[in-house]
Formats: structure tokens, C-alpha cells, sequence
């Protein structure tokens, strides 16, 4: 059993801002269950994503985002359940788990016992770094293509950051449902690596006229849904690549928040949808992540640093790049 300390290690930040506002800290207090229905966890691994730099590197928080300093980022982990609070019925001490929630880049986090999945006894280290590697994004991308909009066999989609967490796994799932992926991404070799998961066309923006060859491929009629990650520097490529009837995406903002002239949504009968990983069937998507994961094979490339590197880690994350899943990973107490 994981002996709880009074004190942890932790990546904190006091103010928002850039990679020098990130601090590595030995001592900092270990929380206490206070509510009836949290957990605390020992974690072995935590999930890098881009929005965890989008949130320290914007001027205020999201709405969802927990507004008092100072910040432990971190939005997804894995490890040990330690201690559990009086109502908690679907986790016990030691049951090895996956989850969603703040606060992960930590030894030790509290949170909700309802967002918290139990994994096999059996678990090996090598599995939970493949849950840690898909949670956030994996419930995220089954939301997205069942919910936002529900993709069909034949459908043709355009996906950005298609070499990234989010990128490779719609790649995979979109390919396997038998839908056309377009796949946009700055590098070739992450175009490469969409191409094995399933992408079946492949577009540099860096060298390439997007739009252009988005209209090419679909003979000029546009894709049926573009998922959109990218907001602002995109506005002109995602809605000029979208069929009539097709649905607009969009559920993050790398490059800022668009602005649009919703008229032009009328000749198309086009939709824009928002979609945020919180609104989305939790339960559903994560049990079918788990059956991906474990009668299927399914995984994505990923690079570990240590905890205290998570500064190089978001370095090349802000860098644009890294190909699949930066994993943090967590030293025992
Ligand atoms: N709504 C939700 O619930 C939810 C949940 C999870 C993730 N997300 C969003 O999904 C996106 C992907 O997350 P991820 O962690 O998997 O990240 P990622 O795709 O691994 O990395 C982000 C990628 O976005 C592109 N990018 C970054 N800055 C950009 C800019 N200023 N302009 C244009 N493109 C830019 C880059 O791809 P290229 O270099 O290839 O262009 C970069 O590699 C993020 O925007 C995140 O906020 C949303």
C-alpha cells in the first residue's frame, strides 16, 4: 500500500504566461479528501496536452477552468487509487485506474470519484501510459464522430493537426468506419504518421493550398464535417471546404477564436457545432476506449519525459512538434 506523505512533487505556475512562469516543486502539501465522493490518487503517468499550454499561455482561464493560484496544470492521468472519500463505491485502495480531471502533473490528485476509470489488476505499466495516451483525447475523438456529428461510411472529413493526439486518433477511428480522411498537418512526417493510422489523403499546409486541394479531392462538392481545432487562421479553409449540409466542428482554438458572418452559413445549409469533452457520454466513450484498447490493439505513438522536464516537454509541444502523445512520468512517493 502507497504510504501518503504530508508533502508531494508538482509542476506549479503563479501567474499565467510563458514556459519560465512553470516551477518544479519538492514540497508542496498533499490534498486531503474532504468530500464524501473523492479520490486520491497516486499517479504514475500524466498526459501532456496542447491545451495545457493554451490555458497557462492565455490571458484568463476557460470557463471549465479552475481560476485559483496557484495552478498544478494537467488534465489526464493514470496510477493507484490511495484513499477514498465515505460514498465512493466504484474504486477502492489499490485498484489501478485512468482518469480525467485537474491537477495531474503531481505525485498525489484528488478527484471526483464519477471520472475516474477502473482498469484490470493486471494492468501493466505499459498499458496505463497507452490509457494515459488516449483518455482526454479518446473520449474527445468518440464524442466527436458519434455526437457532434455522426460520420458515415463514404463521408469525407478534414482534419487538422493530423499528426497530433487528437489528429491520429480521429485518423484511425474515421478509417476504420470507412470515411474519406483528408489529413492537414505542417510536417511530413506527421502526414506520414496520420497515413498509418488510416488518413487516406495528405496535405502540408506548409507547401500546399489547402482549400485548393481539399475542393480537388471531392471533385468540388467539400467534405460532409471538418473538425476544427485550429479557430481563427483557419476561418477561409474550413468553411470554404464544407459541402452543402456539412457541419463545422469546432472544439479548439490553437490560433485564436474565429470570427465568422453567420449568413454565409444559409446558401450552404451549412451548421457550425461547438463540443467540448465535458458535455459529451463520458461512461459510453470510455468503455468503448477501453474495448479499443483491449481486444483491439489500439495505441498511438508517445515520448516520456521525467515530471520535472514537463518544461521541455511543453517546449516541444508549443514547438508543434510532436507526433502522437507527450507522457509525463511520475516519480513514487
Ligand atoms: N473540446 C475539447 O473537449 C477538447 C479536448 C481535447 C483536445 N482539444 C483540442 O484539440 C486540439 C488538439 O489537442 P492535442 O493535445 O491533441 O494537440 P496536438 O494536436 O498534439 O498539438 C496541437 C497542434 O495544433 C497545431 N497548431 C498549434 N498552434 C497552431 C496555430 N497557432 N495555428 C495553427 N495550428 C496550430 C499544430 O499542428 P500542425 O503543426 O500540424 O499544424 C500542433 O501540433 C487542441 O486545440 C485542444 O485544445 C479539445
Amino acid at each position: 500500500m502507497t504510504n501518503i506523505p504530508e508533502t508531494q512533487k508538482v509542476i506549479l505556475y503563479h501567474e499565467q504566461g510563458d514556459l519560465d512562469n512553470l516551477k518544479y516543486v519538492e514540497n508542496y502539501e498533499v490534498p486531503e479528501i474532504i468530500e464524501d465522493n473523492d479520490v486520491l490518487i497516486a499517479n504514475k503517468y500524466a498526459g501532456v496536452g496542447f491545451v495545457d499550454s493554451l490555458i497557462r499561455g492565455s490571458e484568463g482561464f476557460p470557463p471549465w477552468y479552475p481560476k485559483k493560484f496557484p495552478i498544478i496544470p494537467g488534465l489526464e492521468a493514470s496510477g493507484i487509487v490511495v484513499k477514498v472519500g465515505k460514498g465512493v463505491k466504484n474504486v477502492k485502495p489499490g485498484d489501478k485506474v485512468v482518469y480525467t480531471g485537474f491537477y495531474t502533473f503531481a505525485q498525489f490528485t484528488k478527484t471526483p470519484a464519477s471520472i475516474v476509470f477502473k482498469l484490470p489488476d493486471d494492468t501493466s505499466d505499459e498499458k496505463l501510459i497507452i490509457y494515459t495516451s488516449l483518455i482526454v483525447n479518446g473520449i474527445t475523438v468518440l464524442g466527436l464522430i458519434n455526437e457532434s456529428y455522426n460520420v458515415q461510411k463514404g463521408d469525407y472529413v478534414l482534419l487538422y493537426a493530423a499528426g497530433g493526439g487528437c489528429g491520429l486518433i480521429f485518423s484511425k477511428l474515421l478509417s476504420q468506419r470507412g470515411a474519406h480522411v483528408i489529413a492537414v498537418a505542417s510536417t511530413d512526417e506527421k502526414l506520414a504518421s496520420a497515413k498509418e493510422n488510416g488518413a487516406e489523403f495528405l496535405i502540408n499546409h506548409k507547401k500546399e493550398d489547402v482549400l485548393k486541394r481539399v475542393l480537388e479531392i471531392t471533385d468540388n462538392k467539400g467534405v460532409q464535417v471538418v473538425y476544427d481545432s485550429i479557430g481563427k487562421a483557419n476561418v477561409d479553409i474550413s468553411f470554404g471546404s464544407l459541402a452543402k449540409n456539412g457541419s463545422w466542428i469546432i472544439f479548439g482554438f490553437a490560433s485564436g477564436v474565429p470570427e465568422f458572418n453567420l449568413r454565409a452559413l444559409v446558401p450552404k445549409n451549412a451548421k457550425i457545432v461547438g463540443a467540448s469533452m465535458f458535455n459529451f457520454d463520458y461512461q459510453r466513450h470510455g468503455s468503448q476506449l477501453q474495448d479499443l484498447v483491449e481486444n483491439q490493439g489500439f495505441k498511438i505513438p508517445y515520448e516520456i519525459f521525467p515530471l520535472q522536464d514537463y518544461k521541455k516537454a511543453a517546449a516541444k509541444m508549443e514547438s508543434r512538434e510532436v507526433v502522437g502523445k507527450l507522457i509525463l512520468k511520475i516519480p513514487p512517493s
